[in-house]
């Protein structure tokens, strides 16, 4: 596809933006989701970062998006910024047509261009390695609990970024607040959608 827009959001996407959200992870790892009330949460939060974040447009229609917030690495009791994304998702209609590849490779450029030097995520551990991703026991990096596992993965932006960093990974707090009964009531914003349990969710 080649008519891909890459572009920061505007506040006439937001609905768009979090309903393409919603549709993107719906039932894919739980019975229904969170992730288009994470998005609401981070425009609101400090630790969004809003010069990376971006939608992609086909065709005038919202149909993808990266969202970037800042998190850090604990190297004995020197912080080291990072950065962190999620979600990045794009709509199931446009899916496996180069649009998720392509948000994740123009904002990784365009964070080169404006100096951030690492990311560290949770995600798809067949995906992202093939955007040159590596698991984190690479570079010496562990979850705040001490752990290392496919999902927990990190990208050097600038050429041995985590050469002498070690230590702990701290997401965002936006991720510990995304309380059930919160996400219910937001979701009563978008059209209904049913919850199912299917083979393949985490629980
Ligand atoms: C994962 C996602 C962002 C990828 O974006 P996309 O535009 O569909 O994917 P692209 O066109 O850039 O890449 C397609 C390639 O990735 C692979 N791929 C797509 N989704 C994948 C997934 N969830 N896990 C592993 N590989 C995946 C395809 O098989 C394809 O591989 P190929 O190039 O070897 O044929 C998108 O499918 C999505 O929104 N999924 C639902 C939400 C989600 O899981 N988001 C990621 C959370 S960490």
């Amino acid at each position: 596809m080649n008519n891909i827009i890459i572009r920061p959001e505007n506040k006439e996407d937001y609905f768009d933006a979090e309903y393409m959200t919603k549709r993107a992870f719906w039932n894919l790892h739980h019975p229904g989701c969170d992730e288009h009330y994470l998005v609401h949460l981070f425009r609101q939060s400090e630790d969004y970062i809003e010069e990376l974040s971006r939608v992609a447009e086909v065709d005038g229609k919202i149909v993808g998006g990266i969202y970037y917030s800042k998190a850090y690495i604990m190297d004995g009791d020197k912080k080291v910024d990072v950065l962190n994304f999620g979600p990045l998702c794009v709509d199931p209609d446009y899916q496996n047509q180069g649009i998720g590849g392509k948000l994740l490779g123009e904002t990784i450029k365009l964070a080169r261009e404006k100096g951030y030097k690492g990311i560290v995520i949770f995600g798809e551990p067949l995906y992202y390695p093939k955007h040159g991703f590596k698991t984190c026991d690479h570079f010496g990096i562990t979850t705040k609990d001490g752990k290392n596992y496919d999902a927990f993965m990190g990208y050097e932006i600038v050429p041995d970024a985590f050469f002498d960093v070690k230590g702990k990974f701290y997401e965002s707090e936006v991720f510990e607040q995304l309380y059930p009964d919160k996400v219910e009531e937001y979701d009563k914003n978008f059209p209904y959608m049913e919850k199912l349990k299917l083979p393949g969710q985490w629980d």
